[in-house]
């Protein structure tokens, strides 16, 4: 069977094997880089070893690196945890195993290089915060698990709490690999076509118009005629009505700050 053809935005393939590419890469200076402070290592690159992102990470456009948590464990043990402060259920990440973890992580930072904790409580992450980490030199990013992290360390490090949404889970691995992939995607050279991340949703305030492709018709159901008239002009009218229509009906908080004069 002949593989399908790919329109439009360019397709590559996973990499073969994605932690080759975190281990033994020197740190290149004017290079963005993502280091991730984790109890689970082996995690990583995870979905970001594959596609644009892994090839990306190939082509040393960007480069990813972990810090084991584990590693700065207290005693025969490495114990990381310890039960909370006051009693309550779960454990909660020691102060002197994270400090650690982050003073390593650090030791790598230059220039303009946030330290983020992956945090239910943070402020929500958004395309904004993805564009201006992409400006940044690199991040260094902390996930939690258990019950999460001692409060001092964050304010003596003055970390910044994100988050990946209004909902909990039970570490902050997966909103790391999110918040890079939305972050790596606007690095110069990622992307195959410079354009699409200027008319997505959430670049200009909008939700992105549909998007269709061969064949002309499907189950009886036809490409508006629009697309298939070679008018541009036309074409960028329906696309941003649509657009405007689509974040009127299902964001009608980004359709009123979208309004806002
Ligand atoms: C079970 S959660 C801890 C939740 C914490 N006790 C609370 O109520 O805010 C364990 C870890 O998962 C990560 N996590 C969970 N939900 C998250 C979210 N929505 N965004 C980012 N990280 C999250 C955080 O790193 C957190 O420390």
């Amino acid at each position: 069977m002949k593989p399908p053809r790919s329109h439009g935005r360019q397709s590559v393939r996973a990499t073969l094997k994605p932690r080759e590419l975190m281990q033994d890469v020197p740190d290149y200076a004017d290079v963005w880089q993502a280091r991730i402070i984790t109890l689970f290592p082996e995690l990583f690159p995870g979905v970001l070893g594959a596609s644009l992102t892994g090839k990306a990470l190939n082509d040393g456009l960007w480069q990813l690196h972990t810090h084991d948590l584990r590693a700065h464990g207290i005693g025969k043990h490495r114990n990381v945890d310890d039960t909370p402060a006051g009693g309550g259920a779960g454990m909660v990440l020691r102060a002197d195993v994270v400090g650690p973890a982050i003073e390593e992580a650090q030791s790598h930072a230059r220039g303009r290089w946030p330290i983020l904790y992956m945090s239910p409580r943070g402020r929500p992450f958004t395309q904004s915060m993805a564009r201006d980490l992409a400006t940044c030199t690199g991040v260094t990013m902390l996930c939690g698990r258990f019950e999460g992290v001692d409060e001092r360390v964050l304010a003596h490090y003055n970390v910044t709490e994100v988050s990946l949404g209004d909902f909990v889970m039970t570490g902050g691995e997966l909103a790391a690999q999110a918040m890079i992939d939305a972050t790596v995607r606007l690095l110069p050279g990622v992307l195959g076509n410079a354009e699409s991340t200027v008319e997505e949703s959430h670049s200009s305030g909008l939700l992105e118009h549909p998007q269709y492709t061969r064949p002309a018709t499907w189950e009886g159901h036809d490409i508006p005629s629009v697309l298939m008239s070679g008018n541009h002009g036309e074409i960028a009218k329906w696309r941003q009505a649509q657009a405007q229509e689509l974040t009127q009906t299902r964001r009608p908080d980004l359709w009123a700050r979208y309004k806002k004069p």
